[in-house]
């Protein structure tokens, strides 16, 4: 652990597996509290930001319990979910979707073989971004999109207080109450592994992809990053 009380990048990988195998069971109620219900809103939004025809193929990034998954499903997306924890995936309720148990940095999945990926707050707990996005840009079709939901820091002083005060305080002690305090104390701390919008920006054009924004959801509560794989690009 460093100063901050985060992982070291070496140790990194290893830590979310072990965090999120050990928060599976109580996931989706905790996710539930914290986000007081407001995701499934910014879900729909993040899967509508694909712009895919139904039955294009999706892939889900860090799908955890398959709340996405359910979402693609439900808007017509024949889709499947990677993650890298094996207690995540045996406590998703995944009805028509199949799921891997595998890395981001390096996905058993073919070359140009999907037709769009969405992940929803996974990113911060990659190990090496940069290369998660060029694992995505691999095996996405030219021209699909990549989609990607992560938390955000509001811009209004007074709601971004009054939100510093619900992540940092009130969403550790929430975790501790119903699920593992130490793994909830993570969650606030791992946004200072979020690039910012120019280095983020810079990782996914160099990876690959082209047209890359951002949507920011309720004032900043939230935020949405599309980018296409160029057409250009096998
Ligand atoms: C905060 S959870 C989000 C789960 C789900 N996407 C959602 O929106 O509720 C992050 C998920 O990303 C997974 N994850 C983290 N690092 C990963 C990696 N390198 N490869 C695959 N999955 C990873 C974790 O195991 C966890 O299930």
């Amino acid at each position: 652990m460093d100063s901050q009380g985060l992982p070291t990048p070496e140790d990194k990988t290893d830590f979310v597996r072990t965090m999120f195998d050990a928060i599976a069971q109580r996931y989706d109620l905790v996710n539930r509290l914290i986000t007081l219900g407001l995701d499934h809103g910014w879900r729909q939004r993040a899967v509508s930001r694909l712009g895919l025809e139904r039955d294009s193929l999706v892939l889900d990034l860090g799908c955890g319990t398959g709340d996405f998954l359910r979402e693609m499903t439900r808007a017509g997306h024949p889709c499947i979910g990677v993650d890298l924890s094996f207690a995540m995936l045996l406590a998703a309720r995944t009805i028509h979707a199949p799921v891997i148990e595998a890395d981001a940095h390096s996905l058993p999945i073919s070359q140009g073989t999907i037709d769009g990926v969405i992940s929803g707050f996974a990113l911060r707990n990659f190990t090496e971004p940069k290369r998660v996005f060029q694992e995505v840009a691999r095996i996405l079709v030219p021209g699909g999109r990549f989609v990607i939901l992560e938390v955000d820091q509001p811009s209004n002083p007074i709601v971004r207080f009054g939100h510093g005060i619900w992540f940092n305080r009130v969403v550790p002690l929430i975790g501790a109450l119903f699920s593992d305090a130490a793994a909830y104390r993570y969650l606030p701390r791992s946004v200072a592994y979020l690039p910012g919008a120019n280095e983020m920006r810079e990782m996914l054009v160099s990876s690959g992809f082209t047209a890359v924004r951002f949507e920011r959801l309720q004032g900043g509560l939230a935020q949405i990053i599309i980018a296409e794989k160029r057409r250009d690009q096998r």
